[in-house]
């Protein structure tokens, strides 16, 4: 198989993973993804940076067919999408080491057993010279996991980003070619991944700075020939800005929630606020996570079921909380028969998110004129808050 020249000396030796649909057990992937290893060679040595996944293996072997002999095997990040296929590489080329960081060296002896005498550890600042080709270690802890870098290849001004700037996208071509649509899965992913750690990655877009960054290389998903884009997306996703929008995941079992959804939406679009409802029973996990990345308010529509929340909605709730996005209001609508517990639950499942949480609103059986008088008044507090924060 043909390895894919980036530039003079750098080829993507990686794979495209067109049939995968769900990653981490948990994200759903509409375009499948690509493992992204990278293979630079300059006068002198050969690196490889990162691997690909166990189950593509064998792709990653083939491309190096005809790659007679290897020194290093870069790896920045130890999840096993990345790191899966080291020990192969490892028993192909019994010379070659890995470079990664202590943490890294840790977690690759802890996952796949790597022999740590096999293991060199770099810093920080660190460069490696291939001879005309000079790798350039950059810190970038915490997208995802601890032990996460960067690596710059300064001649050729490629950052190598890992998951960073990654998306699940598995195409023909190593290059973006529907800059649109690459954005769009950068945001999926970025929301599925990044989002709890925006603070962090603020901080690491400002250290790229100081490297004269043309390309983009990231693990996932297309290259970047040119980087301004997709790091002028990245610095919106992690400001502090949030957008006039209130998110609505819901579950119905006998329609009385879905009426109360359906008057809430009605309600707070004439007051001019954008309004994205997500039923629970069929929505795509990942475009609820991606409205989460600037939306401002969320109200959370159950049912009363088994004395509690349905059990989708607890679902969803976890996953909102857990990725800590920018919401600043939250409410809870829903329906019960005769009591139960479905507000206390979903209150206490969301209990990480900075909100200020405002008084939901649950009605036995179907709603009345009442209830709607209480959702009207909600979607006027809400308008309130948002025209006071100035979101607009
Ligand atoms: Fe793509 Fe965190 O592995």
């Amino acid at each position: 198989m043909e390895l894919k020249k980036i530039t003079e000396g750098v080829w993507w030796a990686g794979a495209a993973d067109w049939d995968r649909r769900l990653f981490d057990a948990l994200v759903p992937l509409p375009d499948g993804t690509s493992y992204n290893a990278y293979l630079v060679k300059g006068t002198g040595k050969t690196a490889l940076i990162d691997t690909v996944d166990p189950t593509k293996t064998a792709v990653l072997m083939n491309h190096l067919e005809k790659v007679e002999s290897l020194d290093y095997i870069i790896s920045q990040h130890a999840e096993q999408d990345h790191s899966g296929a080291i020990p192969e590489v490892l028993r192909k080329y019994p010379d070659a080491i890995v470079i990664t960081n202590s943490k890294g060296k840790e977690f690759l002896s802890d996952l796949l057993n790597v022999d740590g005498d096999r293991v060199r550890t770099v810093a920080e600042g660190e460069k490696l010279s291939l001879g005309g080709k000079t790798l350039e270690f950059i810190s970038t802890p915490w997208v995802h996991w601890p032990e996460t870098f960067s690596t710059f290849l300064r001649e050729d001004r490629i950052l190598f980003s890992c998951d960073l700037f990654g998306s699940h996208l598995a195409t023909t071509s190593v290059f973006v070619e529907d800059e649109w649509k690459a954005i769009e899965a950068a945001k999926r992913y970025y929301a599925e991944v990044m989002m709890p750690f925006r603070t962090t990655i603020r901080k690491h877009i400002e250290k790229f700075e100081q490297f004269p960054v043309e390309t983009i290389a990231p693990s996932h998903g297309p290259v970047y020939r040119n980087s301004e884009k997709i790091v002028m997306a990245h610095r919106d996703w992690v400001s502090e800005r949030v957008s006039n929008t209130v998110l609505l995941p819901y579950a119905t079992m006998h329609g009385s929630t879905e009426l109360m959804v359906d008057y809430l939406t009605e309600s707070l679009a004439s007051k001019g606020i954008g309004v994205q409802r997500f039923n629970l029973a069929t929505t795509d996990t990942g475009k609820l996570v991606m409205s989460l990345v600037d939306a401002a308010s969320i109200v959370i529509g159950s049912p009363t079921v088994l004395t509690g929340a349905h059990p989708s909605v607890i679902s969803a709730a976890f996953l909102v909380n857990a990725l800590r996005p920018k919401l600043k209001f939250a409410s809870i609508i829903g329906s019960m028969g005769w009591g139960g517990k479905m507000v206390e639950q979903i209150t206490a499942t969301i209990a990480n998110l900075k909100v200020d949480l405002i008084a939901p609103v649950v009605v036995k059986g179907r709603p009345k004129e009442d209830d709607y008088a209480a959702l009207e008044k909600l979607a006027g507090e809400i308008a309130i808050r948002h025209r006071t924060n100035n979101i607009v």
